[in-house]
This record gives C-alpha cells, sequence and structure tokens, in this order.
C-alpha cells in the first residue's frame, strides 16, 4: 500500500472510537521497529492524524473540517543546549516539533513564572487538556485566530522499573479545531493511545 493510503479512512468507519482505533492501527503499520528516529515517527503521525481529520469530518466540530492544526512541542532539554551564553531559563521551552497545518508558534516558554497557555498546562500537569472554547481558557495561546477549540495530551516517558517518580514528560502532541467544542474524552483516550505508541516506537 502506498505510504499515502494510510491516511484514508474507511466509510465503515462512522464514530469516533472506530476513528481513533483505525488511526492507531494504521500508525502501529507505518511505524518501522527498525527505524526510532523521532523526527521520522513524529511527522508521520502529525500527517496521519491531520489527513485522517480530515477526511473524517462527520462527528467532529458540529460539521465543521475536524482538524486546523495537529502537531508536538518538545522538551527543549531534550536537544543540545546553546553555547553561546544564553540563559539556562532562555532554553527551558516547548519547541515546535513536526506538524500539519499552517505555521506555529517556535516555542512555548516553560521557565517558572512565565509558563503558560494549553500546551504548557499539558506538559507541566502531565495529563490530558480538553478546551472546548480556547477564548475561555486562560492564559492561552492564539497561534491561528480562527482555531476555537483545543486538545492536548503530554508524551510520558515511563521510567524502566515503571515506577512513578523517574517517569519524564517529552512534550505534548496538540490538535486544534476550527469549531468550538471539538474534542471530548474519546479523543483523549485515542490520543492518549497514540502518545503511548509513539513514545514507545522512538529512542529519546
Ligand atoms: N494554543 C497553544 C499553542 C500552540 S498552537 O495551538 C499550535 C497553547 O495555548 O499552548
Amino acid at each position: 500500500m502506498p505510504h499515502a493510503d494510510s491516511a484514508l479512512v474507511p466509510e465503515t468507519i462512522t464514530n469516533k472510537a472506530e476513528f481513533w482505533a483505525h488511526t492507531y492501527s494504521q500508525l502501529d503499520a507505518l511505524l518501522d521497529p527498525d527505524q526510532r528516529n523521532w523526527v521520522t515517527n513524529l511527522s508521520n503521525a502529525s500527517s496521519l492524524i491531520y489527513n485522517s481529520l480530515l477526511v473524517f469530518p462527520t462527528h467532529f466540530g458540529n460539521g465543521q473540517r475536524a482538524v486546523n492544526w495537529c502537531g508536538f512541542y518538545l522538551d527543549s532539554h531534550l536537544f543540545p543546549q546553546p553555547s553561546n551564553g544564553s540563559s539556562k531559563s532562555a532554553s527551558s521551552r516547548l519547541l515546535l516539533g513536526p506538524f500539519n497545518g499552517k505555521p506555529a508558534c517556535q516555542y512555548i516558554n516553560t521557565a517558572p513564572g512565565k509558563a503558560r497557555g494549553v500546551c504548557a498546562d499539558g506538559f507541566f500537569q502531565r495529563r490530558t487538556i480538553v478546551v472546548s472554547d480556547v477564548e475561555a481558557y486562560p492564559g492561552h495561546i492564539a497561534c491561528d485566530g480562527e482555531t476555537k477549540s483545543e486538545i492536548v495530551c503530554p508524551l510520558i516517558l515511563p521510567s524502566p522499573s515503571g515506577g512513578d517518580p523517574a517517569h519524564r514528560v517529552l512534550g505534548v502532541l496538540d490538535l486544534d479545531c476550527l469549531a468550538v467544542e471539538a474534542f471530548d474524552d474519546e479523543d483523549k483516550a485515542g490520543l492518549e493511545k497514540i502518545a503511548a505508541l509513539l513514545v514507545k516506537a522512538c529512542d529519546w
């Protein structure tokens, strides 16, 4: 099957639970156990989710386009730190990662006292945040004024022993929609499974 066909959604799929189960299995098939680079895997994941949602709008966004943006923000501490004398706080950021959609904020501040927005909240609170109306969300960062609702799911690397204290948040998966109230608990459950699959499939 050509890789692009991974984002086709069969007409037999009619609800969110089926949609997310289908998208999970398409992603699982795309991921190659011999290729564990996060740039590659998160790039295809954002494309798969975005393009699958575009062709499955019925149950999302009150009939509007189901997705306006889909992508990743990653903890800057995953990357080599600048050697140009930048302050430590300047490097405490979520950096824009692979995505599909229009250009977006290149980083989100996570320095103490400066963090705000849905992505930073999902990152620090280590939980999925569903925002039914972004205008009513304190601190929301509007990368695109047309976005009306949003869901942010953390990428959590479990500790090797399975114990809680050592686990680490690598970044977040962020989806935006043009309609209010597009996302709910079914999207949360679907995205959390996808996030766990991606964390396991990459070297960090
Ligand atoms: N709205 C996000 C910023 C990222 S964009 O939506 C792509 C936030 O409040 O963190």
